[in-house]
């Protein structure tokens, strides 16, 4: 039980960490070259008629027209916590709307998490029922990516960037390796150095593992689409316009609603995994220890290659960056083709570009009726709603007192540059009286 209140509050102090660095970014260096970038594709890569491109086609695509990578007015544009769905851009909310007048989206309740960190359940069905498919139980969602070619090894990090990623990105261009990263994104608005030297530096494939990391089936239609629409608007920005083309859910917790959500309205594929290191709790009771992951490592390395890997890893703790570079020599011994898990279907990361160095192509409006003309018109100059102003006491800080302590992912929210220094009262108030309930 401490050690649960103790995780619990662990979670916190970081989570509160990481909206405190996200209203005060740092500036220090942020040279990089914009016009690297400005070459055209010779590719296009994009569904013409997903409806994904109306939400995001007539924002800018060139790198030099977004706000800066981690000044202020690129920071202070985004929701510091949890994201109020009542305070995010309209045309998010039209497209949704759409889709499930289309009937696209099944009509299931939000499962209900009884115990934080217990697996969600469902009213009146079964989390396992077909109409329902629950990640969280090991139902895989039809259309959602779960293995690997034959050979292939997908690689993917989940929970940055935070600070040790930056051993793993040194690692990772020294064996010129690529990798997904599956970012959250109050992380990548504390963490912007690190985001840039995965995009710029190691050209790494980028996703989105959601604002910040809950059980994404506990929340209502509009929160499912807070949640994605701002990460992959944050990447959008960020990348000089590149439209991610695939996600993660936080604890694999997806279901049809969730994933038909992530799909009609925004044109994500979840990428969940069928190994699972554990490695987000090395270090916790009854948790896993280096040792064990590496004789995981050696059985699924050794073992038959017909259906590839998809391991999930995080590059959450230096300790969990230490057990893939104890792993990569295996994974060479044994001959897997190592490729980042975003560029195993060959369709590249992102929706409307092949990679992090061509210019996204700006999207042609396609004639279909999919709502698409409303959508156009909302988001055509920009973000339409200003989200609501940092505040650690708003109902986004206190919806993640259901944030998971020992013994479970806590996969949460880390801002690692930020210093506990800068904690305000208020919030130690609250996550002390939160610990207290
Ligand atoms: C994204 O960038 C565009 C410029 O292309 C800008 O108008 C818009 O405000 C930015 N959105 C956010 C949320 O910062």
């Amino acid at each position: 039980m401490f050690s649960s209140l103790a995780g619990t509050l662990v979670v916190l102090l970081s989570i509160s960490s990481s909206v405190h660095a996200a209203a005060i970014p740092s500036n220090d260096n942020d040279v990089h070259d914009h016009a690297a970038r400005s070459a055209l594709p010779g590719l296009w890569y994009h569904d013409e008629s997903h409806p994904a491109h109306a939400l995001f086609r007539r924002q800018a695509t060139t790198a030099s027209s977004f706000p800066q990578v981690g000044s202020p007015t690129w920071a202070s544009a985004y929701p510091a916590g949890t994201p109020v769905s009542s305070a995010m851009p309209q045309a998010w909310i039209d497209a949704l709307n759409v889709a499930v007048q289309a009937n696209k989206i099944p009509n299931i309740a939000p499962s209900v998490q009884n115990t934080p960190a217990a697996n969600p359940v469902y009213n009146g069905v079964s989390a396992t029922d077909p109409s329902v498919c629950s990640g969280s139980y090991g139902c895989r969602v039809p259309g959602d990516i779960y293995d690997a070619p034959a050979g292939v090894m997908g690689l993917g990090f989940d929970d940055g960037p935070l600070a040790p990623s930056d051993n793993l990105y040194a690692f990772l261009k020294q064996n010129e390796i690529k990798a997904t990263h599956f970012y959250i994104g109050i992380n990548i608005i504390a963490n912007w150095n690190e985001f840039n030297t995965a995009f710029q530096t190691n050209q790494d494939d980028i996703a989105v593992h959601t604002w910040t990391h809950p059980y994404m089936t506990t929340l209502s239609n509009e929160d499912v689409v807070a949640q994605l629409g701002w990460t992959l608007q944050l990447i959008y920005n960020s990348t000089g316009g590149r439209l991610c083309r695939f996600w993660r859910p936080p604890y694999g917790d997806t279901d049809m609603r969730v994933s038909a959500i992530a799909k009609e309205v925004f044109g994500l594929t979840a990428i969940i995994w069928n190994q699972d290191t554990g490695d987000w709790a090395l270090g916790t009771q009854g948790g896993p220890t280096t040792q064990s992951i590496q004789t995981n490592f050696q059985n699924w390395l050794s073992g038959p290659q017909t259906t590839g890997l998809i391991i999930l890893e995080h590059e959450l703790s230096d300790a969990a960056v230490q057990c893939f570079m104890a792993a990569y020599p295996l994974i060479k011994q044994y001959n897997w083709d190592l490729k980042s898990v975003a560029s195993i279907d060959g369709k590249g990361a992102y929706q409307n570009a092949p990679d992090d160095t061509s210019s996204p192509v700006p999207i042609p409006l396609t004639a279909a009726g999919n709502g698409g003309a409303g959508l156009i018109a909302a988001m055509s100059t920009s973000t339409s709603t200003t989200p609501p102003p940092p505040s650690p006491t708003s109902s986004a800080s206190s919806k993640q007192s259901a944030h998971p302590g020992s013994g479970v992912k806590t996969g949460g929210a880390l801002g690692s540059k930020s210093s506990p220094i800068m904690l305000s009262v208020s919030t130690l108030a609250l996550v002390f009286s939160l610990c207290l309930i």
